[in-house]
């Protein structure tokens, strides 16, 4: 794991201090020490055309709770971006959001792995601030599966096979991600897909630091119980979870605990058991059946532990012997 320093933008620092990248490269729009109170909320919302430090943007690609998604232009290195943009019209506090920002640039920033989206820069713009990743070809799992329902079993399993080496890279840089869904998993040309959104990542460095009761996070259909419970507790296990309900919805086009509202979802993680998903797609081989109710364990204990686990239980499903 890197070493915690001053260019670490998981360093602890307020939104006070001096910006942090990966890169020594410096941006006329960054300010060292720019005071809360210069994070401008009568900013007016970025469009085409607005250049954000290095970046020019280029197109909308959409509008989470708190950021601005773009396509840009990085004039440094002639290469397309992918920028969230912190969304002052939704931000309640602008402190907390600017630290959740740099918290998911830190986690990112500790990542690196083709299956995981590349980070690129963090800047403390005090109009716009945002976070770069690489730009990625392609439409989120979520997308398409609202499309066109389950995906043919061996897309499925080639789909989450790469989601557990990026999860495995995610898990050794200390990180558990919180949010594993199809909208956080972009699928490109050839069926390449990518982890991003480390919106709720949580590193093993700050889950000791200013935590005073159970925290709740993450999107209902996908929570593993003991997020649900506490969010601030959870290791890996509860992505190995989230991944199951993932593996479980591409393969059956279905979420496996449908609901009215969030506590009706909740109750049934909690409590109910899943409908096995060989009972819903006919022919579906019981092995993959098996291994996504396995992942779906509503014990931690009784999930696959890690991600060598997870990754020998599927290379058997798939048939391969490594
Ligand atoms: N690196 C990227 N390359 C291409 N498109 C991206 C990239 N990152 C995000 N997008 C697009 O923007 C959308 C939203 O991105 P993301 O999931 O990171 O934010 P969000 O869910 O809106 O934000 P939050 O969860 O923080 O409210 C994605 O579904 C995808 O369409
Ligand atoms: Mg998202």
């Amino acid at each position: 794991m890197p070493p915690l320093n001053s260019t670490d933008p998981l360093a602890p620092t307020s939104v006070t201090e001096t910006s942090a990248t990966s890169d020594p490269h410096t941006h006329q729009n960054r300010q060292r020490n720019p005071s809360p109170d210069a994070f401008s909320q009568s900013a007016p919302p970025p469009e085409v055309g607005t250049v954000v430090g290095p970046f020019v943007l280029q197109a909308k690609l959409g509008e989470g709770v708190s950021c601005h998604v773009f396509r840009g232009w990085d004039q440094t290195r002639s290469a397309p971006v992918a920028l969230k943009i912190l969304n002052w019209a939704n931000v309640y506090d602008r402190n907390s959001a600017m630290k959740q920002l740099r918290m998911e640039a830190a986690a990112l920033a500790r990542v690196k792995h083709p299956k995981v989206v590349r980070f690129i820069d963090f800047g403390f713009d005090p109009r716009w601030p945002y976070l770069a990743t690489e730009f990625c070809e392609g439409r989120p799992l979520g997308e398409l599966l609202r499309a066109g329902g389950a995906l043919p079993p061996e897309w499925c399993l080639f789909l989450i096979s790469q989601m557990v080496d990026a999860l495995g890279a995610v898990w050794q840089a200390g990180i558990v991600h919180r949010d594993i869904k199809p909208d956080n998993i972009l699928i490109g040309p050839n069926g390449n897909a990518k982890l991003i959104d480390f919106g709720l990542a949580k590193a093993d460095v700050l889950s000791a630091r200013g935590r005073t009761g159970p925290e709740l996070a993450g999107t209902a259909a996908y929570l593993a119980p003991e997020q649900a419970k506490d969010a601030s507790t959870v290791n890996h296990r509860a992505d190995i979870y989230s991944l199951g309900v993932t593996l479980y919805e591409t393969l059956t086009g279905r979420l496996p605990f449908e609901g009215r509202n969030r506590v009706q979802v909740i109750f049934q993680h909690l409590n109910a058991v899943p409908v096995p998903p060989a009972e819903r797609v006919e022919g579906l081989p019981p092995l993959v059946s098996d291994l996504c109710l396995w992942m779906l364990s509503k014990n931690a204990d009784e999930r696959p532990q890690n991600y060598q686990e997870l990754r020998q239980a599927l290379d058997t499903v798939i048939g391969i012997r490594r």
